[in-house]
């Protein structure tokens, strides 16, 4: 039986790595895309034969071409949509830029790649686009980036029913509080991909393998169309419903 290919954006580090890791320890064949090369080639070199790798900024329409055109050139029967940054600190804070470039690489990357994908998708293929559990609670100080994950998981949800009469799954994967490299990095957190989580209850903080177990054992159920890895973090997510708003935005401003 030929290997089934999967794509994984931002795949060097955090979340991303543990998703090549996990779906090559599985039989997957891994495509695994970032800016840094370096981090890259060591991975596949990790990986072993078989496995690629694409250097490629996603906050580019340039580096989303590229993407989109191997998408293409390559069909792959797995899409992870799992690069994102978040710029902490007051919206003002910073110049429009900065907060553009966050959008540019949390939504426009996501829009590009999951139409390029799913153009050619057959049954049987599945996307996962990696949110966060603050699409449903924003949180002051991660305004843009909250916004941003909002949009990700509207926009899987709405993916997820278009395109289950065709076989094709989609999901929205949000994840809570995940210890990634650059949360150990608290002074990188400007360029990280993750929010802070020093203040996150313990309960609520997984490792990014339990959260990619969570979301392949849901992938192959079938479960969704959107996946909240941790009770706690689903216990979470149902209070942001629940609460009313004023409440849960001073709570998460704390
Ligand atoms: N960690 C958390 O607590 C948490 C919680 C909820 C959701 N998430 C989401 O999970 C995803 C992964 O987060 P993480 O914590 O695993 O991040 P991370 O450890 O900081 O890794 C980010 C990955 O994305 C790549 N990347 C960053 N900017 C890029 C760009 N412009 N173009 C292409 N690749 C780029 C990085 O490699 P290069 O720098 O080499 O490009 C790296 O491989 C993000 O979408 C994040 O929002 C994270």
């Amino acid at each position: 039986m030929t290997a089934r290919a999967a794509l994984v954006t931002g795949a060097s580090s955090g979340i991303g790595l543990a998703f090549a890791r996990e779906l090559a320890a599985t039989g997957w064949t891994v495509t695994a895309v970032a800016r840094g090369e370096d981090r890259l080639r060591a991975l596949v070199g990790e990986l072993g034969p078989g496995h690629r790798y694409l250097a490629a900024d996603l906050s580019t329409p340039g580096g989303q071409e590229l993407v989109a055109a191997e998408l293409v050139r390559h069909p792959v029967e797995l899409l992870v949509n799992n690069a994102g940054a978040a710029h902490h600190g007051p919206f003002t804070g910073t110049g429009p830029q900065e907060a553009l470039a966050a959008m540019h690489l949390g939504g426009d990357a996501v829009v590009v790649l999951a139409h390029a994908f799913l153009s050619g998708a057959r049954r049987g293929d599945a996307l996962i686009n990696v949110s966060s559990t603050l699409a449903h609670a924003p949180a002051p100080g991660l305004a843009v980036y909250s916004a941003g994950k909002a949009f990700v998981t509207a926009l899987s949800e709405a993916l997820w029913y278009e395109q289950r009469p065709l076989g094709v799954h989609v999901m929205a994967l949000c994840p809570g509080p995940t210890s990634t490299e650059s949360l150990s990095q608290p002074e990188a957190d400007a360029a990280a991909g993750s929010p802070r989580h020093q203040d996150a209850p313990a309960a609520m903080v997984q490792s990014a393998r339990a959260v990619v177990r969570t979301a392949l054992r849901a992938l192959d159920r079938r479960t969704g169309p959107t996946v909240v890895p941790g009770r706690a973090n689903s216990f979470f997510v149902l209070a942001a419903r629940l609460l009313p708003r004023r409440t849960l935005l001073a709570m998460l401003s704390r």
